[in-house]
């Protein structure tokens, strides 16, 4: 039910989604290039992108490793196929419409990344995902995730809540397109940072650090 809801956010926010991502995001770009940067010890490497949306992501990690095959996953039709569109000339892309959560991926990754999507899951599914994500990364690979997380206590989540809203509002951008952000972050289900260091520690993620944070906006990786 919540999967279907998110899903229908997105199919239906999808035309526009990529005019105000800026506005959206607080430092939009150090936060992904944080992303990208840990991808760049890697030669070659064979990528899973998972919500990749309309390929906001995709398109810095093809940037940074044009010869890679990368697969993007989506359960979005409508921001698949934004996807499909941009990047209609790029041979080495795969495209999968599904739910990461239930799709069976028959091969395993160098590097599993996903931006901005997890959030959306309850915790028992991320710790699910994130146990499913290590079981299909090759030895030695890495899963990147510049996510949001909830505030370490109320009262954090209640400052994180504060510069969500005081950022939107200072932003130039139609009145109708906050209200879509708005009742989109209604279906956020984000975790605590300490919670999510704890499950990666557990399922057996090493080196798992925090390279970016700013408020409720995080990159987090570990490997396997
Ligand atoms: C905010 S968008 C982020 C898209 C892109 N990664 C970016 O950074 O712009 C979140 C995307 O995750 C997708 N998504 C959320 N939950 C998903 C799931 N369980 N399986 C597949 N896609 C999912 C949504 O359909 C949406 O396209």
């Amino acid at each position: 039910m919540e999967t279907q809801k998110v899903k229908d956010a997105f199919n239906q926010g999808s035309d526009k989604y990529d005019n105000y991502r800026k506005q959206a995001i607080p430092l939009m770009d150090e936060f992904y290039q944080t992303a990208i940067d840990l991808t760049k010890k890697y030669n070659n490497p064979k990528i899973l992108d998972l919500g990749a949306g309309t390929g906001i992501l995709t398109e810095l990690l093809s940037k940074q490793h044009p010869e890679s095959e990368i697969t993007l996953i989506d359960m979005s039709h409508e921001m698949l196929e934004k996807a499909r569109k941009k990047f209609e000339n790029k041979s080495l892309f795969n495209y999968i419409e599904a739910n990461y959560l239930t799709y069976n991926f028959p091969e395993q990754y160098d590097i599993i990344i996903s931006s901005l999507s997890i959030h959306h899951l309850t915790d028992d599914e991320k710790q699910d995902l994130y146990e499913k994500i290590y079981n299909h990364l090759l030895d030695g690979g890495i899963f990147i995730n510049a996510d949001q997380v909830r505030g370490a206590t109320d009262k954090t989540e209640q400052l994180y809540k504060e510069k969500d809203e005081s950022h939107l509002q200072a932003q130039d951008m139609p009145e109708s397109e906050k209200e879509i952000l708005h009742n989109r972050r209604k279906l956020d289900k984000p975790a605590t940072l300490s919670d999510t260091i704890e499950w990666y520690k557990e399922i057996g993620y090493v080196n798992v650090d925090v390279f970016f944070k700013y408020y409720r906006y995080f990159v987090i990786s570990g490997q396997k």
